[in-house]
């Protein structure tokens, strides 16, 4: 029905004739004349119907309505100089139209097919074929198909095999609440989507089969946000035999591969790498952005010879005194203060103090400090003259992350995120644990199949209560422009390792037995030394396509009340179906 893509058409086209079938993207009369342009999914070229040349066929072309397919024969010819468009490849040429079939109509549209759309997210997705066509959105997704299909080839390349786990299964320790298909067949019970394939990925490296790898979805029942669905894709991969460099080093070498071919940015050096301690010092959180620095300052040490309460008080209490400086905001007013004020509360912190370097220091807190404390602050916070340096006491945690939030916000407001900018960063030696306040015991900051790092075993399965916040774990996330993109590690091929594990998780041996029995079983029958990672492929293709949220470079994305407005999932049952399943809804739902 077709012969030539609409957007490859250029002036080497001149004088044939053309075949060409799409979408009706636009529609002009200019003097008689009418202008369609055709659209299909390699572009956009301008087809003229002229009265003059063909009279029946123009007033034809008049009935023609905004996303009508049609198929066009016609002649390329070379556009009248002046009405050449630059902004489209075809721009240098029109098709003189011979013949118009009307391959089907559309009715009246919800909203314009163009990139500067204003229709809400809501009415875009209810009708996702037509945000669908939007060049933008298609330029989207034919990235994230080069995106896997450069996966696939790399990783097939390294002795990789794809093979797809089970997606009605039993729950996976990732952290979320699971999405649960009740049974038909076994009444009352349930199977849980999974929130990764980690436990039969582990038992593949049981099974012998090496070196696994697969392009899977996972599902997570967690708010959402403009980096989180409720089901998303992982690349998910896992190999015997191996440590944590050679994990990183593959992917590592995918990760540049896969910004050298889609946007033609050549990383030579090695990623740098920061340790979760030095991330959380030098920046408050475990994904910094480094495409700018901004570090944070500790200066507990510093403001300890003040006499301001808040600082004192927080000290006093345990918790540290942290500042960013803010380059060149000295001239700062009243107002903008106060609202940077509230904005930082918003992220937690109780307060913002903060001192102008103008001309001296200029702060309501200045009169707490010595002359010569100030200067040693300045000093830490390597100030200039225009210079607004800001402080939050807090405890560790709660300034870390206000501070850290802060400084995202500042780069915005110091316009210092350049678009086209990739700064990669693993993160390593993360704690095994973290102390689980409300609950009063450990969690694990990834999750329970981590390996301690190899020199801190011994003590991991004899220490007390007290050694485990400092034993690290083999662990390690790979966070691009301040988002972390993927996450893996080493994990525990020994029963006795695991036990402990679940001991000082709290949870028991028949709780562990009953969830993950069948990994532990395994873990019995000979498993390999292993290892891996997933990344997160929304992410990854979100940043690689400038977008600014994993909806647009997913086909079908949820809203953020995780409803698919396409199709109104999720919807209510017949109440023969919730029979079928042995359910009962509660009598207010
Ligand atoms: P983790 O839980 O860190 O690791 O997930 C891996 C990566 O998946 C992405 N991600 C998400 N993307 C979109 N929406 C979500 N709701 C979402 N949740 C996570 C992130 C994250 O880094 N089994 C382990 C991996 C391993 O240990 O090998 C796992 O799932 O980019
Ligand atoms: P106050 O004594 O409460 O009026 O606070 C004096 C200044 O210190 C104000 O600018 C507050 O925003 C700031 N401030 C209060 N609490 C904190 C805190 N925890 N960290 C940093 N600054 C604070």
């Amino acid at each position: 029905m077709r012969r030539e893509p609409c957007g490859q058409l250029n002036e080497t086209n001149v004088g044939n004739e053309v075949l060409i079938s799409g979408w009706a993207n636009k529609w002009r009369d200019h003097g008689g004349v009418v202008f369609i342009d055709l659209r299909d999914r390699s572009g956009i070229v301008q087809v003229v119907f002229n009265p003059e040349t063909d009279a029946e066929l123009h007033k034809r072309a008049h009935r023609i309505r905004s996303e009508y397919v049609l198929q066009i024969k016609g002649d390329v010819r070379k556009r009248p100089s002046g009405t050449e468009n630059q902004s489209i490849p075809s721009g240098q040429i029109e098709i003189i139209a011979k013949e118009l079939t009307v391959l089907n109509e559309c009715k009246q549209l919800p909203f314009m097919v163009e990139d500067d759309t204003d229709a809400s997210e809501s009415l875009r997705f209810k009708h996702r074929y037509l945000d669908l066509r939007r060049p933008s959105i298609q330029k989207n997704i034919i990235l994230r198909h080069k995106v896997t299909k450069i996966i696939r080839d790399y990783l097939d390349a390294k002795g990789f095999l794809d093979i797809e786990t089970p997606i009605l299964t039993k729950s996976t320790p990732e952290g979320a609440r699971d999405y649960l298909v009740p049974s038909r067949l076994n009444p009352g019970h349930f199977y849980a989507l999974p929130q990764s394939p980690q436990i039969f990925k582990q038992i593949l490296m049981v099974s012998g089969l090496e070196k696994y790898y697969q392009i899977v979805r996972c599902f997570r029942d967690e708010d959402l946000r403009a980096d989180r669905q409720p089901e998303f894709t992982q690349m998910d991969l896992e190999m015997s035999f191996v440590k944590s460099d050679e994990i990183i080093g593959l992917i590592e070498g995918l990760l540049k591969r896969l910004l050298k071919e889609t946007s033609g940015e050549v990383i030579n050096e090695p990623f740098q790498r920061l340790t979760y301690n030095e991330a959380m010092d030098r920046f408050g959180s475990d994904k910094p952005d480094l495409r700018y620095s901004l570090e944070l300052k500790d200066v507990s040490d510093i403001v300890k010879d003040s006499s301001f309460k808040v600082f004192l008080d927080t000290l006093s209490k345990g918790g540290i005194v942290k500042g960013v400086n803010a380059k060149g905001l000295a001239g700062y007013s009243r107002k903008e203060m106060d609202d940077l004020t509230k904005e930082v509360q918003g992220f937690g912190a109780k307060g913002l103090a903060w001192i102008k370097v103008k001309n001296g220091f200029e702060s309501p807190i200045a009169k707490f400090f010595p002359e010569q404390t100030l200067k040693s602050l300045a000093e830490r916070m390597e100030a200039q003259e225009g210079d607004l340096l800001l402080f939050v006491a807090d405890t560790k945690d709660v300034a870390n992350d206000a501070l850290s939030r802060l400084r995202n916000e500042l780069a915005k407001r110091l316009g210092l995120i350049k678009d086209g900018v990739f700064k990669f960063v693993w993160i390593t030696d993360y704690p095994l644990f973290e102390w689980n306040k409300d609950e009063k015991r450990f969690d694990t900051m990834h999750h329970p199949f981590t390996s301690p790092a190899e020199e801190d075993i011994e003590f991991f399965l004899k220490g007390g209560n007290e050694d485990m916040p400092k034993i690290r774990a083999q662990a390690y996330d790979i966070v691009l422009n301040g988002y972390e993109i993927g996450g893996g590690s080493i994990r525990i091929h020994k029963k006795e390792v695991q036990d402990r594990m679940f001991e000082m998780l709290k949870i028991t041996p028949e709780d562990a037995d009953a969830k993950f029995g069948f990994l532990l079983e395994a873990l019995e029958y000979g498993a390999p030394p292993h290892g891996g990672i997933a990344l997160g492929l929304d992410r990854l293709v979100m940043i690689l396509a400038g977008a600014s949220s994993i909806r647009d470079v997913i086909a079908f994305p949820k809203t953020q009340k995780a409803v698919c407005p396409l199709s109104s999932a999720p919807s209510t049952v017949e109440p023969k179906q919730l029979k079928e399943l042995s359910i009962k809804l509660d009598t207010e739902v």
